[in-house]
């Protein structure tokens, strides 16, 4: 018989060596990872759960309650991490059985959505997950960004500006999409860690955006051989931004790039040669300015109380009865069908018999990225991943779920 549940501390050395045997790449010891769930049992919202087949430990998982920032509401929403199977038990549905497990779970505490980053992304498609914004990888010389701005404002971080900080990111996550609020032991392990360092810009005693990053070997591996790795670049106005790259510009002396990680598509826009250190050419003259990566998955878990959640915001500031059939065969209890009724942007969820104007079915997969605003509705139409009763109302559908603030996020789970 099989059973999944939280676990207990005389479980965990099993959960470390279900961990290790799945993520080698993870270079991690036992006595690291030991460190590592002390400070994760110290974190509230997160919870580790096991599989248990006749008792014995076969899969584990971290269950994360996150709130995130979705089109001007605060969501939970559950985040799932560390998704491992006993080497000796893979291939059972062990897996299969935890993400059910985690899905409904989260219906249970009332959240309509959930994220995870996915190892291998056709996994989780497969179990309905959607994808989300891609991330754009720059690397570059220090002296390829702009002459603007000062560092005069930018310092380093300790844990004595946390408030500060963690004032500067809500605020940035109140104007934005798919930011999830930093716990109190998140916030606790970025400033204690020996890798991670933040550089923040002050107007006054107030922060007024930051730059999160870590050194790395460079690509020569020697002593003096280094590049500095950006996690997150966050600003509050343009100005800000540019006092940032004036600091990041000032370590030229000591680094041999910069290798930047973000959401921004255009970054290239800002460097005197966007060429990527890379010498990739491909027709006719392209040159490669960046590398780009799937990460986090969204999947919806209850659409009538997404809907619900969103009663204030503007879906476009559009008027149309759309009926939307949503199939999902990995979680038969969320598939449905409803109609969206919208009057002014304002979207109410109706019977699926009420009349209607036009009518979309797609699988919950794609549905999760369109709510989101990681996908743009024509994307979806154009490669018929959805069906449209009447292409006449494509425009509208399309301005109904548009943002050009689509998701980002920079917590790691
Ligand atoms: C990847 C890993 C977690 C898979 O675990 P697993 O227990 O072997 O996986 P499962 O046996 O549950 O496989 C998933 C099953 O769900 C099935 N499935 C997925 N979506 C489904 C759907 N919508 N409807 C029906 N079945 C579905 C798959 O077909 C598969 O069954 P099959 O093998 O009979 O085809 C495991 O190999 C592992 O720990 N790997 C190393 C760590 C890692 O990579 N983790 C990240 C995972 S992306």
């Amino acid at each position: 018989m099989r059973e999944i549940r939280p676990l207990t501390n005389h479980e965990l050395e099993d959960y470390i060596t279900i961990q290790l045997n799945a993520y080698p790449g993870v270079r991690v010891t036992r006595e690291q990872m030991r460190e590592r769930m002390a400070r994760m049992q110290a974190d509230p919202i997160l919870s580790l759960v096991g599989l248990f087949d006749e008792g014995e430990l076969t899969g584990v998982m971290r269950l994360y309650d996150f709130t995130m920032q979705l089109h001007g509401a605060p969501l939970l929403v559950g985040g799932l991490g560390g998704v491992a199977v006993a080497l000796d038990h893979k291939k059972e549905k062990v897996a299969y059985e935890m993400v059910q497990f985690f899905l409904r779970h989260y219906r249970e505490k009332e959240a309509s959505l959930t994220a995870l980053y996915p190892f291998r992304a056709d996994f989780y498609k497969q179990m309905g997950f959607g994808y989300g914004r891609k991330l754009n990888q720059y690397r570059f010389h220090p002296h390829q960004l702009p002459k603007r701005g000062t560092k005069a404002h930018v310092g380093l971080l300790s844990s004595r500006d946390r408030y500060a900080f963690n004032a500067c990111y809500q605020r940035v996550m109140a104007r934005t999409n798919g930011m999830m609020e930093n716990s109190p032991a998140y916030l606790d392990a970025m400033f204690t860690g020996d890798s991670l360092r933040v550089a923040g810009c002050w107007d006054g005693d107030e922060l007024r955006g930051y730059v999160q990053f870590q050194f790395e070997p460079g690509r020569h591996r020697s002593l003096l051989s280094n590049e500095l790795v950006v996690r997150a670049l966050v600003y509050e106005e343009t100005a800000v931004l540019y006092d940032l790259l004036a600091f990041l510009r000032s370590q030229a002396d000591q680094i041999e790039s910069i290798v930047l990680n973000t959401h921004d598509d255009d970054f290239h826009l800002l460097l005197t040669d966007p060429r990527n250190t890379g010498d990739l050419i491909f027709p006719t003259v392209y040159q490669e300015s960046n590398i780009q990566g799937t990460g986090i998955m969204y999947r919806l878990i209850d659409v009538p109380r997404f809907f619900g959640l969103l009663r204030d915001h503007s879906f476009g500031g559009q008027t149309c009865r759309l009926k939307v059939q949503m199939a999902d065969n990995f979680l038969p209890e969320n598939a449905g069908a409803w109609v969206l009724d919208v009057v002014d942007g304002r979207a109410q969820l109706l019977p699926a018999d009420t009349p209607h104007d036009v009518s979309l079915a797609l699988d919950v997969a794609e549905f999760s990225s369109l709510v989101t605003g990681a996908i743009g509705f024509k994307t979806l139409l154009n490669y018929d991943l959805v069906e449209l009763s009447d292409a006449a109302c494509t425009e509208t559908i399309h301005r109904l779920f548009y943002t050009d603030n689509k998701p980002v996020c920079f917590t790691s789970f």
